[in-house]
């Protein structure tokens, strides 16, 4: 495998600047040792041009109703990052894309489901399933699930798509942190949702069972979704929208081994890591260290 890692140095989805420097703070904590420990081959495409929050106004009312800051550029950047990583897959690479916040997922998705049938595994405190409406913030972040989805008045938003993408093959993993119209929403739709209680309950490796065998039934590989606030504060204290009760370092190792030795990765982001609020980048070092995990990395 060759891997194409692809930085998108965004902070529109949020309130808590910092998560700009990501792809910067990753690759500083050794994502290129990391990644050659786990035997793959890497070519660092560099970052994606984003402009900064600050030249732009982020009070943009989206197509239909309620609010999502900074849309306009969400859009522009997301497009750009879509075209990337299918053109990656095109070529018979695997994208890994670097955050920036969790909206860039919008972008991942909509590449890596353009021309398959593909699912999906979020490991998240958040479920990310909110529109404009419905979102307490107006932070993007909070709704690139909804978006690819096309989940109410997301269906509108044309670019943000992801065609091959089916319901049925979302599962979220380790979900403790849901607004109360998104958790309705997220128990209407089709997708799975294991929580951080049914981690407690079965442990980390029947979820992960579960998981692998929901997002890869039927398609034809997966995307998996790294959002650092999965984790304990304690343990990945960079991040904007830290929740207590999170997973432990050993079980976010395990999920990511056992992800690569499913062998169904076709695309992985890392995101939310956050430089400024993190204690001497250890939220950047752990990221990397899962990312190694997840290409192929063991201990013996
Ligand atoms: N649910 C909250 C919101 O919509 C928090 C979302 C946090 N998302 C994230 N990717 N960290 O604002
Ligand atoms: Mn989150
Ligand atoms: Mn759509
Ligand atoms: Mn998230």
């Amino acid at each position: 495998t060759t891997v194409r890692v692809i930085g998108v140095p965004t902070d529109y989805g949020q309130d808590r600047r910092g998560v700009d420097m990501g792809p910067s703070a990753i690759r500083y904590a050794g994502l290129a040792d990391g990644l050659a420990d786990a035997g793959v081959e890497v070519e660092d495409a560099g970052d994606l041009l984003v402009p900064r929050a600050e030249e732009r106004d982020p009070d943009y009312r989206s197509p239909s109703q309620g609010n999502a800051k900074f849309l306009r550029e969400t859009e522009e950047v997301c497009t750009r990052l879509a075209d990337e990583v299918a053109d990656t897959i095109d070529d018979g690479e695997l994208p890994l894309v670097l955050g920036g916040d969790h909206s860039v997922a919008i972008g991942t998705l909509g590449g890596s489901a353009r021309d398959a049938e593909v699912g999906a595994i979020w490991f998240d405190a958040h479920g990310d399933y909110n529109t404009p409406t419905t979102s307490p913030s107006g932070n993007v972040h909070g709704m690139p699930m909804a978006a690819v989805l096309g989940y109410q008045e997301w269906a509108d938003v044309g670019w943000a798509n992801a065609p091959g993408l089916r319901e049925e093959n979302v599962v979220y993993v380790g979900l403790r942190s849901l607004d109360d119209v998104e958790r309705e929403a997220i128990r209407d739709s089709e997708m799975t949702a294991y929580t951080m209680s049914d981690i407690d309950e079965r442990g980390i490796t029947e979820v992960v069972e579960a998981a692998l065998s929901v997002a890869s039934d039927g398609v034809d590989s997966v995307h998996v979704s790294l959002d650092l606030d999965w984790l304990d504060p304690g343990i990945a204290p960079g991040v904007g929208t830290p929740v207590r009760g999170g997973v432990t370092y050993r079980e976010a190792h395990y999920a990511m081994e056992r992800v690569c030795e499913a062998d169904v990765l076709r695309s992985m982001e890392v995101v939310e890591v956050n430089p400024v609020l993190d204690d001497h980048n250890e939220t950047a070092e752990l990221a990397t260290e899962l990312v190694a995990s997840a290409f192929g990395k063991r201990i013996l």
